[in-house]
C-alpha cells in the first residue's frame, strides 16, 4: 500500500507546481488563468506573455512528467504491483490539471502528458508527437495537436503491443486530455477556436 500511495502522493503534489502560474505571478504580476483562455499551460502563456517563457513552461511542465513517472518506479520499486509508475503519471497530470496549491484550478495536462508519455512508450509518443507538430504548423490550432496527440497515441500503443497497463494509463490520459478539451472541441466545430499569434475568444 505504501509502496503505491506515497508515490501517487508525491507525483500529484509534483505535478500541482503551476509553472504557467508562477511565471505569471513572479515575472509578470498576473495570474495566466484571467487572461488568453484563461488555461495555466504553455499554450496559453505563449498568448499572453511569449515564445521564451512558453517554451520554459513547456519544458518544466513536461519535466513534471518525466519526474512522475521516475519517481513511480523508484518508490514504487518494492511493490508486487507493475503499474505504479503509470499511476504517477496520471497523478501528476491530474495535479497540473487540478493543482491542490492554487485551488484546483490548473491547466489542461499537455505538456505534463508529453513527459509522461516520453518515459512510458517512447516511440508512440514521437510519433504521434511528430503528427500533432505537423498538425499544428499546418492549421495553427494547437488544441487540435493536442487532441490529435493523445487521441492516437493509445492506438499506437496497442498497435506496438506495449504492456496491458500502459495501454489503459495512456488511454486514461487521452480521456483526461479530451475532457479537459471539451470547451476547445466546441470552439474547433464552430470555427471560433484561437490560432497561434490570435487572442483567445472567451475563457475555457
Ligand atoms: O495544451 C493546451 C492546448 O491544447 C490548448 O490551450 O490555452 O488554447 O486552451 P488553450
Amino acid at each position: 500500500m505504501v509502496h503505491t500511495f506515497v508515490p501517487v502522493i508525491v507525483a500529484y503534489l509534483l505535478g500541482s507546481i503551476s509553472f504557467s502560474f508562477l511565471y505569471g505571478k513572479w515575472f509578470k504580476g498576473i495570474d495566466i488563468r484571467k487572461h488568453g483562455s484563461g488555461n495555466a499551460g504553455a499554450t496559453n502563456t505563449l498568448r499572453v506573455i511569449g515564445v521564451g517563457p512558453a517554451i520554459a513552461v513547456l519544458l518544466l511542465d513536461a519535466a513534471k512528467g518525466i519526474g512522475a513517472v521516475w519517481i513511480g518506479k523508484w518508490l514504487g520499486a518494492g511493490s508486487d504491483v507493475s503499474y505504479i509508475p503509470i499511476l504517477a503519471g496520471l497523478a501528476a497530470i491530474a495535479g497540473h490539471n487540478w493543482p491542490i496549491y492554487f485551488g484546483f484550478k490548473g491547466g489542461k495536462g499537455i505538456a505534463t502528458t508529453i513527459g509522461v508519455a516520453a518515459t512510458l512508450c517512447f516511440i508512440p509518443a514521437l510519433i504521434t508527437g511528430i503528427a500533432a507538430i505537423l498538425l499544428i504548423a499546418a492549421t495553427r490550432y494547437v488544441s487540435l495537436g493536442s487532441l490529435v496527440f493523445t487521441g492516437l497515441m493509445p492506438v499506437l500503443v496497442w498497435l506496438m503491443d506495449y504492456p496491458v497497463d500502459v495501454f489503459w494509463g495512456i488511454l486514461l490520459i487521452a480521456i483526461f486530455a479530451f475532457v479537459r478539451h471539451r470547451t476547445n472541441i466546441v470552439k474547433l466545430v464552430k470555427g471560433k477556436e484561437s490560432k497561434i499569434g490570435q487572442k483567445a475568444s472567451g475563457t475555457a
